[in-house]
Formats: structure tokens, sequence, C-alpha cells
């Protein structure tokens, strides 16, 4: 099977500073995968090279087999959705507007929304709970249902690729679990990348654990191989006990 998003020895700088030092990895449909790491380890970079708000070099980044650079930005928003890590919406939309926003790629320049777009915008607002704030604007909503918008928006955009940056970080522990359901239930037939920070969900969501440290990547697989005491270690230098119920694991740090 040939893996939708191939990123092959990508290396990254910001100046003269080297973020990324050759990552290469491979995505395939039907998998939750998760990106973990400390604060300015580079997975908002990593994440910004795949949906292309930073270029990344020629030949390194390939989604469906074609250089992600070749493709245009519309070409590009049909197949991948993207739910950044600080999220400013600074105008007065209202709710539903913003979600419907996901439409746009799938019509043409003059192009209307029509019944099928209204159904998967209100599908959509349905599964993030937020068909009760459609008319309010975004300027006045909680940085969690703000959250909670723009994950519907990459739902109404209906991609097979969808990138989460710190998806959960201003939700609350129902609507992080929540959340986290709605894309693990949707990833069959998708590929779902989320940078998350709580090990506890990480290892209860992915498929594949992808574990970086500097630039790269120290570990990347199941639970089971990737979130040992040992990488904990390395990674983030704190000592963890491991717990393991029912085929899960449960990380709880020593203090
Ligand atoms: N626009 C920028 N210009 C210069 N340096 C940057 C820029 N954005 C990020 N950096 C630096 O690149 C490094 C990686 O940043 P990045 O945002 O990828 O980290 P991260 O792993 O997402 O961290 P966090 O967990 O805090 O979100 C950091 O050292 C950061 O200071
Ligand atoms: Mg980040």
């Amino acid at each position: 099977m040939k893996s939708l998003i191939h990123i092959d020895n990508i290396k990254f700088s910001y100046d003269e500073k080297e973020i990324l030092k050759g990552i290469t990895l491979n995505f395939n449909k039907g998998k939750f995968y998760s990106i973990i790491g400390p604060n300015g380890c580079g997975k908002t970079t990593l994440i910004k090279n795949i949906s292309s708000l930073l270029s990344p070099n020629k030949n390194t980044v390939f989604i469906d087999n074609k250089d992600l650079i070749s493709m245009k930005s519309k070409e590009i928003a049909k197949i991948l959705a993207s739910v950044p890590q600080n999220i400013h919406i600074n105008y007065e939309f209202k709710v539903y507007d913003v979600v419907m926003m996901g439409r746009v790629p799938h019509k043409g320049r003059f192009e209307g929304y029509n019944n099928e777009d209204r159904d998967i915008v209100k599908k959509s607002m349905e599964k993030a709970d937020i068909w009760k704030f459609r008319d309010k604007l975004v300027t006045e909503l909680s940085g969690g249902e703000l959250q909670r918008v723009i994950a519907a928006r990459a739902l109404a955009q209906d991609t097979d690729i969808i990138l989460l940056d710190e998806p959960t970080s201003h939700l609350d522990l129902q609507y992080q679990i929540e959340f986290l359901k709605i894309f693990k239930d949707i990833c069959n037939d998708k590929v779902i990348i989320a940078v998350l920070h709580d090990l506890n969900l990480v290892s209860l969501f992915s498929d594949e654990i992808i574990m970086l440290k500097d630039g790269e990547i120290i570990d990347i697989g199941e639970a089971d191989k990737v979130m040992t005491r040992e990488n904990i270690k390395k990674v983030y230098n704190i000592d963890v006990e491991i717990y393991n119920d029912n085929n899960k694991r449960y990380i709880l740090p020593i203090i």
C-alpha cells in the first residue's frame, strides 16, 4: 500500500537554526497518529511543513504521491484540513459561517453553497457540539468553544488528512475525550495526525506514536513500544511509573 503522506528526510531551519534534522515518516489511511515531544522540539514545525504553511524543500513531502510544493493551495485544501495550535479570528464572523468556510475548497469560483454543503456543515457542528452556537459571533466564544468550531470546520472540509496541533489544549476533560473520539471514529478511511501532550490520552487513542526530541525521531510505533519509562526519561527527563490494565497503559509521573 502506498502511503498517503510520505516524508523523506525533511530538514527545516528558521534562519540559521536547524529545527527538523532529517525526519522520514510514512502515514497510512486508517490510523490515528500522535506526535509527542517536549516544548520546542519541532512538532508544530513538522505539522506546518506537512500543511504547507511552511515551505518544505522539493522532494521531501509527498501527498498522494505528489510533491507538496508542486500542489496548488486549493488542491491541498481538498485533501488536507488543519486545526492549528493557536487560533486567532479577529473578525466578527458567525460560528456557522466559519464552519461553512470549510466547504470553500470544494466550490467553483462563483458557485454558491448547496444543500449538501449545509448538511455536512450541520452534521460537523453537531459532532463538535457547537450547533447551539451557530448564530453567535466567534469573537464571543471561549477558547475551548472556538477550538471546537475550528474542529467542526476541519470536519466540514471532508478531507482524507486532518492535522491537529494540540487540539485539546483548551478543552475540559469531557470534551478532550469526546473530541479525540470524534477523530478516532472517522480515521478508518483517513489519516489523522495529532500533536498531543497528555501521554495517557496519547496511549489510549493512538495507533502509532512518533516521539520527537530536538528535531529527531527518538522512537515510533504503538504505545507498548514507545511509551516506556526509558523513552520518557530520555525525552522529558522525568521518572514515571507505567501501569497496564485491560491492555491499556497509564503513565504516572513519580514526584
Ligand atoms: N517563526 C519562527 N521563527 C524562528 N524560530 C521559530 C519560529 N517558530 C518556532 N521557532 C523555534 O523553533 C523551535 C521549534 O518550534 P515548534 O513550534 O515547532 O515547537 P513545538 O514542538 O511545537 O513546541 P510546543 O510544544 O511548545 O508547541 C523552537 O525552538 C522555536 O523557538
Ligand atoms: Mg507546537
